[in-house]
């Protein structure tokens, strides 16, 4: 047999896989740190000041996305409620119960809950509510199943590749704008053809949406 090695080859491989290892070991330890201070991963939830149950107050409730989030269908913006949405309720419904401490202590003092961003894309990139409200893209699409979290996560990257993926071939996503806050809404078997007819009836712009002037201006 040839030597296709040198004769320190086994040391210099044994150190680079425990180099390796450490390495490895390493993200292990860091990558869920920075998850959940610099960038939020999808998937992990997010805790917050006032544990704000979305199931209970949706599914089981039945108040509607925009009762809270009032801007979502005007503005690029979706707005996150202030305590006084909240008092309208809970200043009958279980007043004094220490899980609405926050709550009761913010409209006390004045001072506005901290809810911790769970979505929160750089700067460089433009992005609108409205338009995909009034085009029939769901909240569910880019959300998930909002109506069974408790604590809220990242259900999609929302990275360029994870736009575009829409941006390129709308018709595969667009549902009637009468299904966009049914959080249960399962596209049909047709979806390309009614999709497609969708995107036509609302004059979605098909050849705009993948530029980049769309997203980055
Ligand atoms: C009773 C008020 C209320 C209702 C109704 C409500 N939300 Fe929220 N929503 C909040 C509050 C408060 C927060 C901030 C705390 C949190 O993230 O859990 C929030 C946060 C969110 C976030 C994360 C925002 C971020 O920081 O990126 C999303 C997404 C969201 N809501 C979607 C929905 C959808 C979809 C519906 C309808 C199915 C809905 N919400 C109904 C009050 C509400
Ligand atoms: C339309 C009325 C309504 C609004 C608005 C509302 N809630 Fe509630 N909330 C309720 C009801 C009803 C319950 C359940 C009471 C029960 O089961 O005893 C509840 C329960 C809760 C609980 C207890 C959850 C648990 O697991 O027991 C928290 C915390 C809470 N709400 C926070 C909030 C916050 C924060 C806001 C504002 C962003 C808000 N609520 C807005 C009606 C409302
Ligand atoms: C096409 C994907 C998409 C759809 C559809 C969508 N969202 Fe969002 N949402 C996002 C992105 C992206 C962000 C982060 C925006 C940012 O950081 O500037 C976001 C952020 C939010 C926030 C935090 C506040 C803000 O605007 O940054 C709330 C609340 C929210 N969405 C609620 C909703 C609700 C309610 C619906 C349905 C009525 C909905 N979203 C539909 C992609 C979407
Ligand atoms: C599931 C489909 C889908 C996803 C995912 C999606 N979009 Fe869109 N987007 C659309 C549709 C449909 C329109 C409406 C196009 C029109 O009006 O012609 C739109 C329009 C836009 C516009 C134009 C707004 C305006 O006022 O002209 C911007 C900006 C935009 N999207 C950014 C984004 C960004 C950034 C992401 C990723 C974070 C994203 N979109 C994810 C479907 C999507
Ligand atoms: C549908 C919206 C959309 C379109 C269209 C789009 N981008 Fe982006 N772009 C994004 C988003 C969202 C990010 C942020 C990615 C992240 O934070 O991971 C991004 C990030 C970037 C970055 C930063 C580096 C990176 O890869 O994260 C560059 C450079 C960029 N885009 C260039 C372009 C160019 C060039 C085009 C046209 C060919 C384009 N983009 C079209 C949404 C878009």
């Amino acid at each position: 047999m040839p030597q296709i090695f040198p004769p320190n080859a086994n040391a210099f491989v044994r150190w680079a896989l425990i180099g390796g290892g450490l390495f490895v070991g390493l993200l292990a330890v860091a990558l869920p740190i920075y998850a959940r201070t610099v960038n939020n991963a999808v998937g992990v939830p997010v805790a917050q000041p006032v544990d704000f149950p979305h199931n209970l107050h949706t599914a089981q409730l039945g108040i509607d996305c925009r009762f809270c989030h009032t801007s979502v269908e005007v503005a690029a913006s979706a707005n996150v409620p202030a305590t006084e949405t909240c008092m309208g309720c809970h200043s009958q419904i279980r007043v004094g119960d220490p899980m609405l401490a926050g709550v009761a202590a913010s409209w006390d003092s004045g001072l506005p809950l901290e809810w911790n961003r769970v979505h929160d894309m750089a700067d460089y990139v433009y992005f609108d509510h409205s338009a995909h409200i009034n085009n029939g893209v769901g909240c569910s699409t880019c959300h998930g199943r909002v109506d069974q979290m408790t604590e809220i996560w990242k259900e999609e990257p929302l990275t360029m590749g994870w736009c575009l993926e829409c941006h390129r071939a709308p018709e595969r996503f667009v549902r009637p704008r009468s299904e966009v806050f049914n959080m249960a809404y399962v596209p049909p078997a047709d979806q390309l053809t009614l999709g497609a007819e969708l995107v036509a009836t609302y004059h979605i712009d098909s050849d705009a949406l993948p530029q980049c002037s769309t997203c980055h201006r």
